[in-house]
């Protein structure tokens, strides 16, 4: 993990991605000595504590941010500012009260949304700048937008990586990792405590290693060809929108991508996302799960494109989504 991710000079695992980045933040808090922490509202990075405030995914869906159930005093401690908003950002982390800013440098919990070059550009430079840890979480993106994530897709450098999901090549498995000198806060070298009866156990991190080493092996091709599927499969559905009148917008990046069945041409924040059309995506998805093709179950959530999808498998998805967009295309009047 460590020669695919060169930000990473060292790496604890961990059974979760919310492990990890709790871990993470625990870290950075330790690094820092100080208390609070930045994240971006529709974002969602496990269900510890201090990250279910302003959340994405499964909360989005349920029609809140906030979960119940969480002190004042870490309520207190987790700010929030909107994806893209630069100066916002800016704004907080110039009190220098702010241990680390935590983002998906691709955010996939609230539908996918564009990132940028530019913008992580910026959040690298200010999070230097004001002595903020920047935690790029990649429990989504690690080894999906690329073998080294987006921070190799956009040329950027974290502080601090979490990984999950693909890495443990279907088992338990998380990870985060940085530069030495944070890491060396953790017991039994520093003073930050971190454990775990499963972290690291031999039979997920041998899975993770085949998964790895595969991605690797293949990377020449593997990405190439996983984008391609995507542009296959997505440059198809705009066509079904188009046939049926059905208004929709796809965000798409490498293996990943999101309809957001909207009248807009650019959906680029949570708002655009919260407005779009949750009945025509009711439709989509039940149509789908009707003929045998399971959809992400929201509207709030990215469509992951396998090495293991074949043309076939694609080209069978698309017919059953021509039902679905026929059926949207009725309900409006088409
Ligand atoms: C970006 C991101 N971070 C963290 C997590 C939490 O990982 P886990 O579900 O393994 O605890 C998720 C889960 O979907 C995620 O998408």
């Amino acid at each position: 993990v460590c020669k695919c991710y060169p930000s990473m000079d060292m790496i604890r695992f961990t059974t979760s991605g919310t492990e990890a980045t709790m871990a993470a933040i625990r870290v950075a808090r330790a690094f820092t000595n100080r208390n609070k922490i930045l994240k971006f509202e529709g974002c969602y990075h496990g269900h510890s504590d201090s990250l279910l405030v302003s959340s994405g995914s499964g909360l989005l869906t349920d029609g809140y941010q906030d979960s119940n159930g969480i002190t004042e005093g870490v309520l207190k401690d987790t700010l929030v500012a909107k994806f893209g908003d630069v100066a916002g950002v800016k704004a907080i982390l110039e009190s220098k009260e702010v241990a680390a800013l935590i983002m998906e440098p691709v955010p996939a919990n609230m539908g996918l949304i564009d990132s940028s070059k530019e913008f992580l550009t910026a959040m690298r430079d200010i999070c230097t700048e004001t002595g903020t840890l920047l935690i790029f979480d990649e429990v989504i993106s690690g080894f999906r937008v690329a073998l080294g994530g987006a921070q190799e897709y956009y040329g950027i450098t974290p502080d601090i990586t979490t990984l999950g999901k693909i890495i443990g090549g279907g088992y338990p498995v998380g990870a985060f990792g940085g530069k030495k000198e944070i890491m060396d806060m953790i017991a039994p070298v520093g003073r930050v405590y971190h454990a775990g009866t499963l972290s690291g156990n031999p039979v997920a991190v041998r899975a993770g290693f085949e998964m790895v080493s595969y991605l690797m092996k293949n990377k020449e091709t593997l990405y190439k060809e996983l984008e391609k599927k995507v542009i296959y499969i997505t440059d198809k559905i705009e066509e079904l929108g188009k046939k049926y009148e059905v208004p929709i917008k796809i965000n798409r990046l490498g293996s990943l991508f999101t309809i957001f069945f909207t009248d807009l041409k650019e959906v680029t924040a949570l708002d655009h996302v919260i407005d779009s059309n949750t009945e025509h995506y009711s439709i989509y998805f039940n149509t789908l799960l009707d003929n045998g093709v399971v959809a992400p179950p929201s509207k709030y959530e990215a469509h992951f494109v396998s090495t293991e999808h074949s043309k076939e498998d694609l080209d069978k998805t698309l017919e059953v989504m021509e039902l679905a967009f026929k059926k949207i295309g009725e309900l409006n009047g088409k």
